[in-house]
C-alpha cells in the first residue's frame, strides 16, 4: 500500500465549503463570509475545524470564493500579532493564537470561481482529495456534539462499515423543506440504510422526518457521480443528488448525531448558539447568566 493511501475505515480529508453568499446575513456579510461570524469569540469555521481536527482528519481543504481571504489568513501564522503579544507578555493568548491549527494539520484552498451549489463546490476539492474516502462539513451548521464531536462519532460509524455516512436528525413540521431528506430502512435507532434522499423536498412529499445536517463522509465515487449530476433544487449542483446516484451502487447509512446542531444560517438559530455557549463559556458564563437573570426578573424577556 502507498504511503499515500489511508489504512481502510480512515478518514483523513475534510472539505468546508466555505464560498456560499451568505445573503441571510446581509449586510455583516457583504464583505466577509458567514463561517467567519463569531459564536462568542471563535468564527464559525474554526468551530469546524476543531471538529474535524478532534475526529483525526489531517488535511484540511477549503472551497473559497470571493470576500474569502479572511478565512486562509485566520487559519495563517500572524507574525506581526504574535509578535505583538509577546512583547506584552499576553502568553495565553499567545498561544490561542498559535494553536487555532495543529503542526500536524495542512490547509489547502481550492478557488471556486462560482457558487455553483455544495455539489460543485465539493467536486472542486476532487484535486486534492483523489481516490480516498472524505468528510464535508458546513461550518454553519454548528454542533455541541455528545460523546465526541459530531464527525468523531460519524468516523467511528465509518470504521465499523467502511461504506458512506450522512449526519442527520429528527426535524419536524414544515421545516423539514430546508432540508435534504432521507428515506431508510433497517433503523437501529442509531444508524439506519438510506434507500432514498430527495433535496429540499415540499414538507407533504418529505419521505421521512430524518434531515440531513451538514456532516458527510463520502466514499470517492460521488466525484464521478458529481460531474454528471443535472442542475437541481434552485437551479444549483447538489450534492443530494449525487448521493441519490451513489445509493443506487453503494450502501450509504443514516447516523443520527448525538448533541444539539445550531443552524447558524438563520439568525435565530445564530444567536440561540450565541446564547448557550456564552453560558458555557469559562470567562462568561456566571456574568451572562446574571444579566439573563435580571433581563427575566425585570420582565425584559416577556413578550
Ligand atoms: C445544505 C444541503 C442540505 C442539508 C443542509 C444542512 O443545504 O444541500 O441537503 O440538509 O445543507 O444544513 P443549505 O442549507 O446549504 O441550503
Amino acid at each position: 500500500m502507498s504511503p499515500d493511501t489511508p489504512p481502510p475505515g480512515v478518514v483523513r480529508k475534510a472539505v468546508f465549503p466555505v464560498a456560499g453568499l451568505g445573503t441571510r446575513f446581509l449586510p455583516a456579510t457583504k464583505a466577509s463570509p458567514k463561517e467567519m461570524l463569531p459564536v462568542v469569540d471563535k468564527p464559525l469555521v474554526q468551530y469546524a475545524v476543531e471538529e474535524a481536527v478532534a475526529a483525526g482528519i489531517e488535511v484540511l481543504v477549503f472551497i473559497n470564493g470571493r470576500n474569502k481571504t479572511s478565512i486562509p489568513d485566520h487559519f495563517d501564522k500572524a507574525y506581526e500579532l504574535e509578535k505583538e503579544l509577546e512583547a506584552r507578555g499576553k502568553q495565553q493568548m499567545l498561544e490561542v493564537v498559535q494553536g487555532i491549527v495543529p503542526p500536524h494539520v495542512s490547509c489547502v484552498y481550492i478557488r471556486q470561481a462560482e457558487a455553483l451549489g455544495l455539489g460543485h463546490a465539493v467536486l472542486c476539492a476532487r484535486p486534492v482529495v483523489g481516490n480516498e474516502p472524505f468528510a464535508v462539513l458546513l461550518a454553519d451548521d454548528l454542533v455541541d456534539g455528545q460523546g465526541g464531536s459530531a464527525l468523531s462519532q460519524m468516523t467511528r460509524v465509518y470504521a465499523e462499515h467502511q461504506t458512506s455516512v450522512l449526519g442527520v436528525e429528527v426535524v419536524d413540521g414544515p421545516e423539514i423543506s430546508r432540508y435534504g431528506v432521507v428515506a431508510t430502512d433497517d433503523d437501529d435507532g442509531d444508524t439506519a440504510l438510506i434507500n432514498g434522499i430527495v433535496e429540499k423536498p415540499p414538507a407533504t412529499e418529505a419521505p421521512s422526518n430524518l434531515g440531513v445536517l451538514g456532516r458527510y463522509i463520502l466514499e470517492p465515487r460521488i466525484f464521478e457521480l458529481l460531474e454528471n449530476v443535472p442542475r437541481g433544487s434552485g437551479g444549483e449542483y447538489q450534492l443530494t443528488d449525487a448521493i441519490a446516484a451513489l445509493l443506487v451502487e453503494q450502501r450509504v447509512l443514516a447516523y443520527r448525531i448525538r448533541g444539539r446542531r445550531y443552524d447558524c444560517g438563520s439568525k435565530l438559530g445564530y444567536l440561540q448558539a450565541t446564547v448557550d455557549y456564552a453560558l458555557k463559556h469559562p470567562e462568561l458564563r456566571e456574568g451572562f447568566r446574571d444579566y439573563l437573570r435580571e433581563l427575566n426578573a425585570n420582565g425584559g424577556l416577556r413578550d
